[in-house]
C-alpha cells in the first residue's frame, strides 16, 4: 500500500508543495529513497529508522520505497525525516492513515524519536495555510508557526510517541502560542554623538527617505557610532514588512526561539565577507546578508575594504530589490529591500584631507584607495558626507545631544508623508521616496522654477548621469518632506546636490 504526506519546499521564501509517498512492498529488506534527493535528505533514512526503533516500531522485513514527488524539484535540508517517518506509520498502522491528510508536515528526527528544530517553519505555516491545511512541525518551532495566523491547526509534538498518541486521543496536544514581540528599545542613543551636526543631519535624511549612505571620514570620527544609530531613528516595521523580514529569517534559521521582532534589521558583515555570505548562496542557498537586512539596513564599514567582487555583486540588487541565486538547475530569489550604510577612510593611512597632514603616499595614497569603489556602485549612493574628526571644544561641550526619540519622530512625519502621497497615487506598496520609480520622481517631487533652474544649472556644470539626476530629485524631495513643504524649492535642491558632491570634492582635494 502506499502511504502519502504533504510536506513542502522552499523556492526562496516560497513554500512548494511535495508530496511524500511511502510503499512497503514484498522484495529485498530495505529502505529507499527517490526523487533529487540532496545528501541531508539521503541520510534522512538512517535518523527515520532509528527514530521508529526508539519509538517502539520496527522496520518491516519488506522492500520500503519513499518517493519525493514532484520528482524534478530539487529537495534540500533534514525537513524530510518527520513526512518520511509519518508516511512509514502510516503505512505500518501506526497512526491511522486518514489522520495525516489535513497537514503540511515538516521536522527532522533524533536518533532517539524526538523531533529537532528546523529552518523554515513560518513560510511553511503560511504556505500550508494557502493550502487550506494544518501544519505539523518540530515543539521548538511552534512559536514560530503560530505567528502564520491564528486560525491555522498547528501540531508541534516533542517526539514520534506525542504525536502517536494525540492521533490515538490519549493526549491531547495543545495549540502553540506566538511568543511575544520583543518592544524593548535598548539600542544605543544618538544623544552619545557630540558634535557631527551635519552628518547627524545626513543620517537623518537618510532615515526619512530610505537613502543609501556614504560616509568619508578619518578613524575616529564617530562614522561606526553614526552608522549604529540609525535603527533607532528608523520607524518599526509595518505587519507585513514584519512578516517578509520574518520569513527570511526564518528561512537562514535566525528566528531565536520563534520571537519575532518589529525592529528594523541592522546587518553588518565584516568586510571579509564572501560574495555567497552577502548575496546569498551557498549549501541550500541560503538568503545572504543582503537579503536578511531586507527594509532594514545593511552597513558596511572599511567599504573599500570589501573584495571587488562583493562590491559589484551589490549593484544588481540595490537597483532590483531582489537577491538572484544562480544553481545548477533552477534559480532561487530572495527579496532585498535594503538602505546601503557604507564608511570609509578617506584614504588607506586614514589622515588625508585632515588639516597639516600629508600622506607618505602623496596623492595616490587616496586615489588608490577611493579607486576601489567604482563608479557605478557610487552612483548608487544618494548621500555622500565628510565626517571631520570632532573637534575638541565639541568633545568638552558639557549637555547632551537631542535624543533619538526626538528625531524618530520628525523622521516618522516625512514618512507619513510619504506614504500618504504613494497611497493617493495608487502605489501603497511603496514606503518611501528612495523607493520610487524614475518616472514617478519626476512628477512627485517637480522643483519650482529657482529650484528647476538650479538643478538645470548644476547638472551641467557637473555632468549629471540620469540616474544621478534622478537620486538627486528623491532626495530633494525628502527634505522637503523633512520640512513638511508641498513643493521642492531651491533650498532643498542644493542641500541635495550638496550631498551629491561630497564625495567628488574630497577626491579632488587630495
Ligand atoms: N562624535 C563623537 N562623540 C562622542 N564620541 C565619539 C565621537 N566620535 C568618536 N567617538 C568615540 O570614538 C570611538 C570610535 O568611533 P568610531 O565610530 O568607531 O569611529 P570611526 O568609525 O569613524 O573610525 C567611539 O567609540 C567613541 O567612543
Ligand atoms: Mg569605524
Amino acid at each position: 500500500m502506499v502511504s502519502r504526506v504533504r510536506t513542502i519546499a522552499f523556492d526562496g521564501i516560497e513554500a512548494v508543495s511535495v508530496d511524500v509517498q511511502v510503499m512497503i512492498a514484498p522484495g529485498k529488506v530495505g529502505m529507499h529513497i527517490v526523487g533529487l534527493a540532496d545528501k541531508a535528505v539521503a541520510e534522512s533514512r538512517e535518523r527515520v529508522q532509528a527514530a521508529l526503533h526508539a519509538s517502539g516500531l520496527s522496520m518491516p522485513a519488506k522492500k520500503v520505497t519513499v518517493n519525493l514527488a514532484p520528482a524534478d524539484l530539487p529537495k534540500e535540508g533534514s525537513h524530510y525525516d518527520l513526512p518520511i517517518a509519518l508516511g512509514l506509520m502510516a503505512a505500518l498502522g501506526a497512526i491511522p492513515a486518514d489522520a495525516l491528510a489535513d497537514y503540511v508536515v515538516l521536522g527532522e528526527l533524533s536518533l532517539d524519536g524526538t523531533i529537532a528544530p528546523v529552518a523554515g517553519v513560518l513560510p511553511a505555516a503560511i504556505g500550508a495555510n494557502g493550502m487550506e491545511r494544518g501544519l505539523i512541525c518540530p515543539h521548538a518551532c511552534g512559536p514560530e508557526a503560530a505567528w502564520a495566523g491564528s486560525e491555522i491547526d498547528i501540531l508541534a509534538p516533542r517526539s514520534l510517541i506525542a504525536l502517536a498518541n494525540h492521533f490515538r486521543g490519549t493526549q491531547v496536544l495543545s495549540r502553540p502560542e506566538p511568543s511575544v514581540r520583543s518592544a524593548a528599545r535598548d539600542l544605543p542613543d544618538m544623544a552619545d554623538i557630540k558634535g557631527q551636526e551635519s552628518a547627524k543631519r545626513a543620517l537623518e535624511v537618510a532615515a526619512a527617505g530610505g537613502h543609501n549612505l556614504l560616509m568619508v571620514g578619518p578613524p575616529g570620527a564617530g562614522k561606526s557610532m553614526l552608522a549604529q544609530r540609525l535603527p533607532s531613528i528608523l520607524p518599526p516595521l509595518a505587519p507585513k514588512e514584519l512578516l517578509e523580514v520574518s520569513m527570511i529569517a526564518s528561512i537562514a534559521g535566525e528566528l531565536a526561539d520563534g520571537r519575532l521582532s518589529d525592529r528594523r534589521p541592522f546587518r553588518a558583515p565584516h568586510h571579509s565577507a564572501s560574495m555567497a555570505a552577502m548575496v546569498g548562496g551557498g549549501l541550500r542557498a541560503r538568503p545572504g546578508e543582503m537579503s536578511l537586512a531586507h527594509h532594514g539596513v545593511l552597513f558596511l564599514d572599511e567599504f573599500p575594504e570589501f573584495s571587488p567582487q562583493v562590491l559589484d555583486s551589490l549593484r544588481q540588487p540595490l537597483e532590483t530589490a531582489e537577491c538572484v541565486i544562480a544553481r545548477a538547475n533552477h534559480r532561487v530569489s530572495y527579496p532585498a529591500r535594503i538602505q546601503l550604510v557604507a564608511a570609509m577612510n578617506p584614504c588607506r593611512c586614514g589622515m588625508a584631507g585632515e588639516p597639516g597632514h600629508r600622506c607618505v603616499r602623496g596623492p595616490r595614497c587616496v586615489s588608490d584607495y577611493q579607486a576601489r569603489i567604482s563608479g557605478p556602485l557610487l552612483d548608487r549612493i544618494d548621500l555622500r558626507i565628510e565626517v571631520p574628526a570632532v573637534s575638541a571644544s565639541d568633545l568638552i561641550r558639557p549637555g547632551r545631544a537631542e535624543t533619538s526619540a526626538v528625531v524618530a519622530e520628525r523622521v516618522a512625519r516625512a514618512r507619513k508623508l510619504q506614504q500618504e502621497r504613494f497611497t493617493a497615487l495608487g502605489l501603497p506598496s511603496w514606503t518611501t521616496n528612495a523607493h520610487c520609480s524614475t518616472a514617478l520622481v519626476e512628477e512627485i517631487a517637480a522643483p519650482d522654477t529657482a529650484g528647476a533652474a538650479l538643478l538645470k544649472e548644476a547638472s551641467e556644470k557637473m555632468g549629471f548621469s540620469a540616474r544621478a539626476y534622478h537620486r538627486v530629485l528623491k532626495v530633494a524631495r525628502t527634505l522637503a518632506d523633512l520640512a513638511g513643504e508641498e513643493k521642492v524649492g531651491r533650498l532643498h535642491l542644493a542641500e541635495a546636490i550638496s550631498y551629491r558632491l561630497a564625495g567628488e570634492r574630497l577626491a579632488q582635494a587630495a
